[in-house]
């Protein structure tokens, strides 16, 4: 399985704070957005990545994650050259893509708690698996209508009368045959190639599986200001209740064996210092003392 990150997108709503850095590389709390959606990723046993970004911002994400072998993977980059719909990644990064299986997740997409993810990729064998949430704004996301026996039966962009409170999340599980129903679509009315196009392929072919995300899981949207500051605010909260850290890499990559404890360490002391560095380094030794925290 491969893993793609889609973190372009013009981030107006973020003005003018996307000026000098995009919406992905803006802060949630104590790490930049990105770092979220990539340890969901590493922690769900991915180490294949591939991030797609505007030709402005691709050089800051290169400098913020190089080639990814600090964390045991490997991170390759493609431009996007105008944000003409989600589902373009996937041609986009067609030749990165191969032959394999592969997750697509939104740079601004930002989860805590369950283990729904690495449960869902460990069980993925073909054809497409999404996720649903319950939330109180579906008009605002791709929306999915379950019948009583609990199959997804319907699903629709945005729609002005949703059919029921289920959101999709940006995470995509699909197959290989992702990249041919991408490449087959027309834009929609708003010009996009839109990724609820290729699910509702995968629901006509009857192998689209929805998976309900349990409500001890978080979903946060940090698209404007103030969903980036309640966000930030949430993570906060969880950190320094649990002392733990969210959307950590290093600790992921730890956890998932793609770092020994010597090169996590050797990691750890490469960095200033700093709140960061004090977390991982207590981390490591901890994880020498007792084993792994929990995930
Ligand atoms: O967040 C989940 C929702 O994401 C889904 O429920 C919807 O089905 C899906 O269409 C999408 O909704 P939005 O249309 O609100 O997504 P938005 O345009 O905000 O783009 C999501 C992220 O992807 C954002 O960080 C920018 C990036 N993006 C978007 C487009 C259209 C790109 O990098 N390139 C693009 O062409």
């Amino acid at each position: 399985m491969k893993g793609l990150i889609l973190a372009g997108g013009a981030g107006s709503r973020l003005y003018p704070l996307t000026q000098v850095a995009s919406k992905q590389l803006q802060p949630v709390y104590d790490k930049p957005m990105v770092y979220y959606p990539l340890t969901v990723l590493i922690a769900s046993g991915i180490r294949e990545i591939c991030l797609i970004s505007t030709p402005q911002d691709l050089p800051r994400f290169q400098q913020l994650l190089g080639n990814g072998s600090q964390w045991g993977i490997t991170i390759e980059y493609r431009e996007q050259p105008s944000p003409d719909g989600i589902a373009q990644a996937l041609i986009i990064a067609a030749s990165f893509i191969g032959s394999d299986s592969v997750t697509l997740i939104l740079g601004d997409n930002i989860f805590f708690g369950g283990d729904a993810f690495p449960r869902a990729f460990a069980e993925f064998r073909a054809g497409a698996t999404i996720f649903a949430y319950h939330v109180n704004d579906p008009e605002r996301y791709g929306v999915v209508e379950f019948d009583a026996a609990g199959q997804a039966v319907s699903l629709e962009e945005k729609p002005a009368q949703p059919r029921s409170n289920y959101a999709v999340p940006g995470v995509y599980l699909y197959d290989n045959d992702a990249v041919a129903i991408a490449q087959s679509l027309q834009p929609s009315p708003r010009g996009e190639l839109e990724i609820t196009d290729v699910n509702k392929e995968y629901l006509r072919r009857g192998t689209l599986r929805v998976q309900r995300l349990s409500r001890g899981t978080a979903w946060l949207d940090a698209g404007t200001s103030s969903s980036l500051h309640e966000a930030s605010a949430y993570v906060q909260t969880i950190e320094k209740r649990q002392g733990m850290k969210l959307g950590c890499p290093e600790e992921a990559a730890l956890y998932r064996g793609f770092l020994s404890l010597d090169q996590f360490d050797t990691l750890v002391s490469s960095m200033p210092r700093c709140e960061y560095r004090d977390y991982l380094a207590e981390t490591g030794a901890e994880v020498r003392r007792v084993g792994i925290k929990s995930a």
